[in-house]
């Protein structure tokens, strides 16, 4: 491994460990992204945003654009959680005003005993970006590497797509359960893979993205999501060179199964904004580090109105160890830039001035 600067700002590292931090550290998913100008100039010269995901000189650029423009406390990788699927054959295209598609979905038991733990090297693009964002970054701020968990990438492998019902993966589900969790146990083994790759390549945490791990059943949230999360945790190296890899799982609509979460062997628990902060917390007492969880559309509020709720969130945690800010889900592409930065500059001097008092 090439030698790396040391962090010049580990406050979201401390945070994830629950130590006790100057200020309370922020990051927001999807910080790069089209509300950025010039995000989207890059994305322009790159064609497609495949195209500019799988370059690696272009991935860096975009990955460093929010840490230039905001004092954000952590960068986060350049890709997407459909990559894995990509590389195992399914044949992802992103159409405009649609999202994704792939061209060879799941759809019967052929397809689903075919599915194979992709070769890594289709997807050493991303290694290379984050090998390339690492010393880019020169220490300024941890790099994030992240992927979906087994059942948010399953919805899209089988659905084809987006989905609001999710009626195929569902059907499988009730009818075929083993195949679902062939397919599962698949996505997990390669998430290892794929997550313990970005680690030796340079991240310096992990986070799990189960964006609808939420639309599911109390018993099936616990057997066809938390259960694979929990088993990819536990196929991560956890330490590199003596430092720990903090891992964050964040389940969207999770904030009533936080007790088994907190259970999971991750680090942190991200949370979108249904849940109140403190309450959490309670629930969750030391067990974890919490992520979250402003509803990302105050973005489109007044200044002061952003500044109230991000103190109001500050003040659920309190000026305890263990919060790392965040939206509850990502930045909605219509936002305006002038708003993020109204949100980050609070959150750094609202959260120094509750410390004191
Ligand atoms: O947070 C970041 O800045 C890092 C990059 C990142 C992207 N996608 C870039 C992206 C991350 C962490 C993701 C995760 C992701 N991708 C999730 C989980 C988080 C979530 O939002 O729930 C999901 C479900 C996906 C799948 C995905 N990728 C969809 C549904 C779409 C289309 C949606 C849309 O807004 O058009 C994408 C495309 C995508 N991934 C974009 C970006 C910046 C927009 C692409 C563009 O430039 O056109």
């Amino acid at each position: 491994m090439t030698s790396l600067t040391p962090l010049k700002n580990d406050v979201f590292l401390r945070a994830l460990r629950r130590e006790t931090t100057p200020y309370t550290p922020v990051w927001l998913m999807r910080q790069a992204g089209r509300y950025l100008p010039e995000y989207r100039a890059t994305r322009a010269q790159a064609g497609s945003f495949m195209q500019l995901a799988q370059n690696p000189m272009l991935a860096t650029e975009v990955t460093l654009q929010p840490i230039d423009r905001y004092n954000l406390d952590a960068a986060i990788l350049f890709s997407d959680i459909l990559t894995v699927p990509d590389a195992m054959g399914l044949g992802l295209r992103f159409v405009e005003g649609e999202g994704p598609v792939f061209d060879r979905p799941l759809q019967d038991e052929v397809a689903v005993q075919r599915l194979e733990v992709p070769d890594m090297g289709r997807l050493q693009y991303v290694f290379d970006a984050v090998a390339k964002i690492r010393s880019a970054l020169d220490g300024r701020v941890p790099l994030i590497g992240f992927a979906g968990s087994p059942y948010t990438i399953a919805c899209y492998m089988v659905e084809g797509g987006s989905s609001r019902e999710f009626k195929t993966i569902k059907s499988m589900m009730y009818r075929r359960p083993d195949l679902l969790h062939h397919i599962l146990m698949v996505n997990a083994r390669a998430t290892v893979e794929y997550l313990n790759a970005q680690i030796a390549a340079g991240a310096q945490a992990v986070m799990l993205f189960d964006t609808w791990g939420g639309s599911l059943a109390h018993h099936a949230y616990q057997e066809f999501s938390l259960a694979y999360m929990r088993q990819v945790i536990q196929g991560l190296t956890r330490e590199v060179n003596g430092e720990k890899i903090p891992v964050i799982m964040f389940t969207k609509g999770g904030g009533i199964w936080l007790d088994s979460m907190a259970e999971s062997g991750a680090d942190a628990l991200g949370l979108d904004w249904t849940v109140d902060v403190g309450v959490a917390r309670a629930q969750v007492g030391h067990r974890v580090a919490l992520q979250g969880n402003i509803d990302p559309m105050i973005l489109f509020g007044s200044d002061e109105a952003i500044r109230k709720e991000v103190r109001r969130v500050l003040d659920a945690f309190g000026p305890n160890a263990g919060h790392v800010f965040n939206l509850g889900h990502g930045i909605s592409q219509f936002t305006s830039p002038e708003a993020v930065k109204v949100l980050v500059d609070e959150v750094h001097s609202y959260s120094r001035q509750i410390r004191k008092s």
